[in-house]
C-alpha cells in the first residue's frame, strides 16, 4: 500500500511514525508547507504529485478543516484512490457527497479516526445496521472539554490553565472554540447518528450548548447535587419519525458510567433492540491514539474489507428537540422567567434549578437570555 500524506501535525507525525516501523504500508509523498529534517525528500508543497501518482492507492487526510481538505478529497476519490481521515467538521457537512462518491468509485473513504478517538466504534456500529435496530446513542466524545471539566472539578483548577494542557497534549483544535463551543461533539454526534439511524443529520440542526462560560462556582452546586459535570452527546428516533439530537453539559449522577469517564477519555453507548445496551470507552484524542485509528482504516483496506460495509444513509433526518423533558441547572444574571428553585447567589449570577422542559425549549430560552447575560452557563440534569 503506497500512501500520499496530507498535513504532518500532531496526527500526521504520528501515523507517519508508526508506519515508519511496517514495511506493509509506505508513506511515498507528504504534502506539508513546512519542511522537517530528514523528510525533506517526500515533503511537497503541490497536491498534484499525490493526485497525479499512479503508484499512491491510498491518501491519509490529516490537515483537518474545511477547504482545502473537502476539494482534495473530492478530487482523490475521482482518481479512485482510497482516502482515511480524521475529519469530522469536513464529513459532516458533507457527509452524502463522501459517501456516495466513495461508493460509485468503488474505493474506500475511512472515518474511523473521526468520532471516539482510539475507540473501534464507528466500524463495529455500522456491523449493527443489517441485524439490530438502535434505539439510543449518547456519551462522551470531546477529550479536550472531558479534561476541562474532570480536571476543575477534581482538582479545583481554572479553565483557561487546563485548556492550555489540553492544547500542549494535542487534544484540542486548532482553535479551541470548536471544542469549548460543543461544534467538535456537535459535529461527531452527526457523523455517529448518521451511522447509528441510517439517515444524514445536519450538524447546524443540532441543538448544541458549550461549556465556555462553566466556572469554579458553578461545580460548587454541582457537588452539593452529588454530581458531575460532563458534555454529553444524545440522539435518538422519536415516536413519529424524527430524531431528537443534542449537545449540551449535563449533570450525571456520581455513580453514572459518564462520572467514570476521566481526562481525555471518551464514552459512547448504544441501545439496541436486540443487542440492549453497548458502551464503548476508551482515549477520544491525541496524537497516538488517533494515529492508531487511522491505521485501523488501513489496515482493513489492506485485508480486503469491503468498502461497501460503510453504509448509504438514506436522506436526511427530521430534527426534532421538543419531545422528553428533563429539569436544568442555570447560573444567570437575568431573571430566567419560567419556574425556577433559587439554589443560591455567585459572582456571577444567582443559581436555579428550572422545572423539567425539553432541550428545544431550553436552549430556546438561553438565547433570549443571553442578549441580557451573554456569560450564562446552563447544564441538563439527567435522571
Ligand atoms: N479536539 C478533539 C477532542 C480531538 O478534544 O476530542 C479529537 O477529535
Amino acid at each position: 500500500m503506497k500512501i500520499g500524506l496530507l498535513g504532518l501535525g500532531t496526527i500526521g507525525s504520528g501515523i507517519y511514525e508508526h508506519l515508519a516501523k511496517r514495511d506493509d504500508i509506505e508513506v511515498v509523498r507528504i504534502l506539508e508547507l513546512l519542511r522537517h529534517p530528514g523528510l525533506e525528500h517526500l515533503e511537497t508543497s503541490d497536491y498534484n504529485e499525490i493526485l497525479n501518482d499512479p503508484d499512491i492507492d491510498t491518501v491519509i487526510e490529516l490537515i483537518g478543516g474545511m477547504e482545502p481538505a473537502h476539494t482534495f478529497t473530492v478530487q482523490a476519490l475521482k482518481a479512485g484512490k482510497n482516502v482515511v481521515s480524521a475529519n469530522k467538521l469536513m464529513l459532516s457537512h458533507h457527509m452524502e457527497e463522501i459517501l456516495t462518491l466513495a461508493r460509485e468509485m468503488g474505493v474506500h473513504y475511512r472515518y474511523d479516526a473521526s468520532v471516539g478517538g482510539s475507540i473501534p466504534f464507528l466500524y463495529n456500529l455500522m456491523r449493527y445496521r443489517g441485524a439490530d435496530r438502535l434505539l439510543s446513542l449518547s456519551g462522551i466524545v470531546n477529550g479536550t472539554t472531558n479534561l476541562i471539566l474532570d480536571v476543575m472539578q477534581r482538582e479545583g483548577r481554572d479553565f483557561d490553565d487546563v485548556l492550555a494542557e489540553a492544547q500542549k497534549l494535542g487534544y484540542a483544535e486548532a482553535n479551541p472554540a470548536a471544542d469549548i463551543d460543543g461544534i467538535d461533539a456537535e459535529c461527531k454526534l452527526a457523523i455517529a447518528s448518521a451511522v447509528a439511524f441510517g439517515q444524514y443529520v445536519r450538524p447546524d440542526d443540532i441543538a448544541t450548548e458549550g461549556i465556555r462560560h462553566i466556572q469554579a462556582a458553578d461545580i460548587i452546586y454541582f457537588k452539593e447535587m452529588d454530581r458531575v459535570c460532563r458534555l454529553i452527546v444524545r440522539s435518538a428516533p422519536n415516536a413519529d419519525g424524527s430524531l431528537s439530537a443534542v449537545v449540551e453539559p449535563t449533570l450525571v449522577t456520581a455513580d453514572s458510567t459518564e462520572a467514570a469517564v476521566h481526562m481525555n477519555m471518551n464514552t459512547i453507548s448504544v441501545v439496541g433492540e436486540y443487542c440492549g445496551l453497548h458502551t464503548f470507552q476508551g482515549q477520544g484524542a491525541g496524537k497516538d491514539p488517533t494515529a492508531f485509528a487511522v491505521e485501523l482504516g488501513l489496515r482493513d483496506i489492506l485485508d480486503g474489507v469491503s468498502p461497501r460495509l460503510n453504509p448509504i444513509p438514506e436522506g436526511y433526518a427530521r430534527v426534532d428537540n421538543r419531545q422528553g423533558r428533563r429539569a436544568y441547572y442555570l447560573r444567570t444574571t437575568a431573571h430566567p422567567g419560567v419556574p425556577a428553585e433559587k439554589l443560591g447567589e455567585t459572582e456571577h449570577g444567582a443559581a436555579y434549578r428550572l422545572e423539567p422542559m425539553s432541550a428545544a425549549e431550553m436552549h430556546a430560552l438561553a438565547a433570549g437570555l443571553r442578549e441580557k447575560d451573554p456569560r450564562l452557563f446552563f447544564a441538563g440534569i439527567s435522571e
